[in-house]
């Protein structure tokens, strides 16, 4: 998917296509659900802004935030390609604004193209998997164009390909997720956004999306616990390990990196759902710097860690609840 550059002419957004947009844009995956985006709609652009109230205790850079607002972003896009249009994006357009991160324009008409139709289509059902996946390897080909959309959106889906690299990045992680399990700040960061069966709320992570015990079976990456002991969680079920293990890469550490990894984790969760492959994020143990700055040089890797995910194969769907786009709209 292109983006174009702003000309001075661009087409007007109804009421009707800014709730459109902006219900898909919110359809994208976020730190325990914290859904940490706000919008602005003008006569003929959206903006896109961070709302700090739902940043986590943890994430004082805000770097898991604007990843989540970069998924947003990707979503937004795609939207605004489904009504026939190439959208006009300014990244970061004024730098005295920090919670300003995009405006979004109409550009140019252009058809929607057999991709993004069908990535549109998975918007409902792509996510988060942190149940058993299906015996199997992902569809011929699936692999390759999802390294192909991280390139396009400025990252890199590396592949942790031998065994001797999953046992190091294992290995890391298994330390770092027990003491981060025991840190007063992350569980209090989970206990504010995770949801017992009975919750109605709109954000935070349901007890359906989680297991009572978090899985750390042989060939998963240790998963975090949205439990604490508690005994919400309902997911169950024995399954496969994950076909693949990637860590998705960004060239620089910075704002702007921050917000293309969460275009790329989107378009690459939509493409992978679109074949029904779906991914357990993992990225627990890369809130600490130095664990990120770990796994860059253990696995000698060519940029900075932003998302850990295992991709696999399954049928069922966990759509989670997000809130309406009326309640995501400043004046
Ligand atoms: C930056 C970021 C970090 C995340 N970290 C984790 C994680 O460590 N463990 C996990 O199970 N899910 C993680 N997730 C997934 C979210 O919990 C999930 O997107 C959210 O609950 C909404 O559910 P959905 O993706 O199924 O729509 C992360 C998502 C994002 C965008």
């Amino acid at each position: 998917m292109t983006v174009e550059k702003i000309t001075d002419e661009a087409t007007p957004i109804t009421a009707g296509q800014a709730d459109y947009l902006i219900s898909l844009a919110a359809r994208a995956p976020s730190v325990h659900n914290t859904q940490p985006w706000r919008f602005t709609v003008s006569t003929d652009a959206i903006e896109l802004h961070a709302d700090l109230r739902r940043r986590l205790g943890v994430d004082l850079a805000g770097r898991e935030m604007l990843i989540s607002c970069g998924a947003a972003l990707f979503g937004l896009r795609l939207a605004v390609r489904s009504l026939g249009y190439q959208p006009v994006v300014e990244l970061l357009p004024e730098p005295g604004r920090l919670r300003l991160l995009a405006r979004v324009r109409l550009g140019a008409a252009a058809p929607v193209t057999a991709l993004e139709r069908k990535m549109l289509e998975a918007v409902p059902h792509r996510h988060t998997h942190r149940g058993p996946f299906q015996p199997g390897p992902l569809p011929a080909g699936l692999l390759a164009g999802l390294q192909h959309d991280a390139v396009a959106e400025g990252a890199v889906l590396a592949v942790v390909e031998t065994e001797r690299a999953d046992g190091k990045l294992a290995d890391i992680l298994a330390g770092a997720s027990r003491r981060q399990d025991a840190d007063p700040v992350a569980r209090a960061d989970v206990r504010r956004w995770s949801r017992d069966a009975g919750d109605r709320a709109r954000d935070g992570v349901p007890a359906q999306a989680f297991p009572a015990v978090p899985g750390r079976e042989a060939g998963r990456l240790p998963q975090r616990d949205f439990d604490l002991g508690r005994g919400f969680g309902l997911l169950t079920g024995d399954g496969s390990p994950a076909e693949v293990t990637a860590v998705l890469l960004t060239g620089g550490d910075g704002r702007a990196d921050w917000l293309n990894a969460g275009q790329a984790l989107q378009r690459i969760l939509l493409h992978a759902a679109s074949k029904w492959v779906f991914a357990s994020l993992h990225t627990q143990p890369l809130e600490a710097a130095t664990i990120r700055s770990l796994i860059k040089t253990r696995l000698a890797l060519p940029g900075s860690p932003q998302m850990l995910l295992q991709l696999g194969v399954a049928r069922t769907t966990q759509a989670t609840a997000r809130r309406p786009a009326r309640e995501l709209i400043d004046p």
